[in-house]
């Protein structure tokens, strides 16, 4: 059987300037979702690329006293350079002064043309050269750029037009008839508003530069460069020129768009095509905006934050992990050092990272690195395959709707459960009994199981790690041809692998701030002196491997109440980033149980469950303890960091 095409796009990127993080989200995003397609079988064509023309670049490059060309040549390697360190799988990359792009905007201008869709007149309005975008005065705001503020300017030139108007109730109809084609549906609702407002004819030729693609038929005009660059999409798919191609990839499934630009997107580049009598796309989808510590990046700020050193510096799958988990498609997100940090410890160096060693580790040492068959199937293995096959179906479908996010926190959760899945069937007592070597197999092959089934599904997302752990695995078949559907079948892992020796896939980053940095020789010092003081009157000393045994995090509580005949007892239910759980506590006498909601605590997460007044409490909060006076720990940081 063909496999199923599937077409998906990037903005392609004016190359006046190097990529910023924010460029970078959009096209990891693209490729997280390329990959994914790819791995559930479709055909996959997967554009980026660059938009080189228009009077914002010409400006830029004498600034720069070069050539347009040379100065575009030279920043577009800059972009290719980028997609490869961040490992993005483009199929192509189109810049608008190719050849072959060149042509088809001339063909497609003069199509229209020649039916009467444009036509001579002379423009009279302002322009925002940044955005490249032409505004009627009642648009400003007050005397500005409506999208990005800055200053604007005059425009009085003879222009060529493009007949919008005509289209307008078409496209409208084209909307409300197709609710998937504006993602998300708040941007939808926009549109809509926006085009009943009254589509005016565009002015799609500029006569006062020449950066750009000539008017064939009158060739001291230039394309306006939106409409030049717009019709990339289906210069890539092979319109007018590779009509197999064409009738194959074309419409494109998503365009995957910032959420300024999806005004173009949804309503320019339709009529464009309704005018050429061609599909339209099935999708726009207006991803939001990467504010970097709550503050819009900009150079006069001086926050832009650049990809190549994050990626220099924490390796690209940690960079796309972050970007893919922390911000939910659709919605503007935060970039922070800490919250990348936090990430990177917590999700991969410790949950993933910890996972694949402690599994690895203990086929080493208890099995001689052989993954035996599995013994019988008990209710708690019969959960976690339970759990596994939810989180590969799951995930298929979060991933269809583009829900990356939620896809990403599935496979999390799954691994979060393996873990303790290790504490609760303990293969380290198992492998002591030899009359427990069934059990012992049974949960060494499950743990291997679920890595393989990882694996495979955090590879859109991670495609440097996800390959190592196929490799430290041991497993055989080569990693590049996987498929979905081999993680949606549990017990695919061949009985008898040989795993490697495990190599930590993170490392854990131990960053700490400045000013401690600085003390750091003065507490080593004030160490040894301790060390040779007489011991404080206390418990016993401790190792640090001792004091690692305690699970320690941050808690956000989420609800408190007395515990019915009791003055002593509070019920809490806390939130620990990864789950909830219920509480009892002490603290009744020093604390009103409204007031600790929404508190941050510290807890002792790996405390044995007990069982008070008939309730379960599984964790402990932590409190400093005077005669009379108790006060609880507290952090100021998110539910489920690690307290160390
Ligand atoms: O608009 N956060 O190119 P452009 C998230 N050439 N994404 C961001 C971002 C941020 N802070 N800043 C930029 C153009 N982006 C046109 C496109 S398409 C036919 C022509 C991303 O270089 C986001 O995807 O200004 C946005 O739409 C795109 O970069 C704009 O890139
Ligand atoms: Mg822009």
């Amino acid at each position: 059987m063909p496999k199923k095409p599937f077409y998906i796009t990037t903005p392609i990127y004016y190359p006046s300037d190097r990529l910023h993080i924010g460029h970078a989200y959009c096209t990891t995003v693209a490729d997280a979702i390329a990959r994914y397609k790819r791995l559930a079988g479709f055909d996959v064509l997967f554009l980026t690329g660059s938009d080189e023309h228009g009077q914002k670049i010409q400006r830029k490059a004498a600034e720069n006293n070069t050539t347009p060309q040379a100065y575009v040549d030279k920043i577009v390697a800059s972009f290719k350079h980028l997609w490869e360190k961040l490992n993005i799988s483009n199929d192509d990359f189109i810049r608008t002064t190719e050849p072959r792009h060149h042509e088809l905007v001339q063909a497609v201008f003069q199509k229209i043309y020649d039916q009467g869709d444009i036509y001579k007149a002379e423009y009279e309005g302002w322009y925002c050269t940044p955005c490249e975008t032409f505004w009627m005065e009642r648009q400003l705001n007050e005397g500005k750029c409506p999208d990005c503020g800055r200053a604007v300017e005059i425009v009085k030139e003879e222009s060529y037009f493009f007949r919008m108007s005509k289209y307008q109730e078409r496209l409208l109809d084209y909307i409300e008839e197709n609710p998937e084609f504006i993602q998300p549906t708040s941007r939808r609702n926009e549109m809509i508003n926006f085009i009943k407002g009254g589509l005016e004819d565009l002015c799609v030729s500029r006569t006062t530069f020449d950066w750009g693609i000539p008017v064939p038929f009158d060739t001291k005009h230039v394309v306006y460069v939106w409409f030049d660059a717009l019709t990339n999409y289906i210069t890539a798919a092979g319109y007018l020129h590779d009509r197999e191609k064409f009738a194959k990839y074309w419409p494109a499934d998503i365009h995957l768009v910032g959420k300024e630009i999806v005004r173009f997107h949804s309503i320019i580049w339709p009529v464009i095509l309704m005018a050429l009598g061609v599909d339209l796309p099935k999708m726009v989808y207006g991803h939001g905006w990467l504010v970097v510590e709550g503050d819009k990046m900009s150079k006069s700020k001086g926050n832009v934050i650049d990809p190549l050193a994050l990626i220099d510096e924490f390796g690209p799958d940690a960079i796309r992990y972050f970007l893919l988990r922390e911000i939910t498609l659709g919605l503007d997100g935060n970039f922070s050092r800490d919250a990348l940090i936090n990430r990177i410890n917590a999700d991969l160096a410790n949950d993933l990272g910890n996972l694949l060693h402690r599994s690895l580790s203990m086929i080493g040492r208890f099995n001689g690195g052989v993954i035996e068959a599995p013994g019988g199937t008990d209710a708690i293995d019969q959960e976690l395959i339970e759990l596994a096959r939810i989180t590969a179906a799951q995930y298929e479908k979060h991933m269809e709707y583009q829900d990356i996010n939620a896809a990403l926190k599935d496979v999390w959760t799954l691994i979060g459960r393996t873990n303790k899945y290790i504490d609760e069937t303990g293969p380290w007592a198992l492998a002591k009994d030899p009359a427990k070597k069934g059990r012992l197999n049974t949960v060494l092959f499950n743990l291997a199981e679920v890595l393989r089934i990882v694996a495979i599904l955090i590879s859109p997302f991670t495609p440097v790690t996800a390959p190592k752990i196929w490799r430290q695995l041991g497993l055989a078949s080569d990693f590049a041809s996987v498929t979905l559907g081999e993680a949606q079948a549990w017990g695919r892992l061949p009985a008898g692998t040989v795993v490697a020796k495990p190599e930590p896939i993170f490392p854990r980053i131990e960053e700490q701030p400045e000013e401690q940095a600085e003390t750091k020789p003065v507490d080593k010092a004030a160490a040894v002196a301790a060390a040779d003081a007489p011991q404080a009157p206390g418990l016993p000393e401790i190792t640090i491997d001792e004091f690692a045994k305690v699970d320690l995090r941050v808690a956000k509580v989420l609800a408190a109440e007395k515990v019915k005949k009791t003055d002593k007892l509070l019920l809490l239910t806390v939130d620990l980033g990864t789950e909830q759980r219920t509480i009892i506590s002490g603290i009744a006498k020093h604390y009103e149980p409204e007031q600790l909601v929404g508190q941050n605590v510290v807890m002792v997460v790996n405390l044995k469950p007990a069982k008070i007044r008939g309730i379960e409490s599984r964790g402990m909060v932590l409190a400093a303890v005077g005669d009379d006076r108790l006060q609880l720990v507290t952090a100021d940081m998110p539910a489920g960091s690690k307290v160390r």
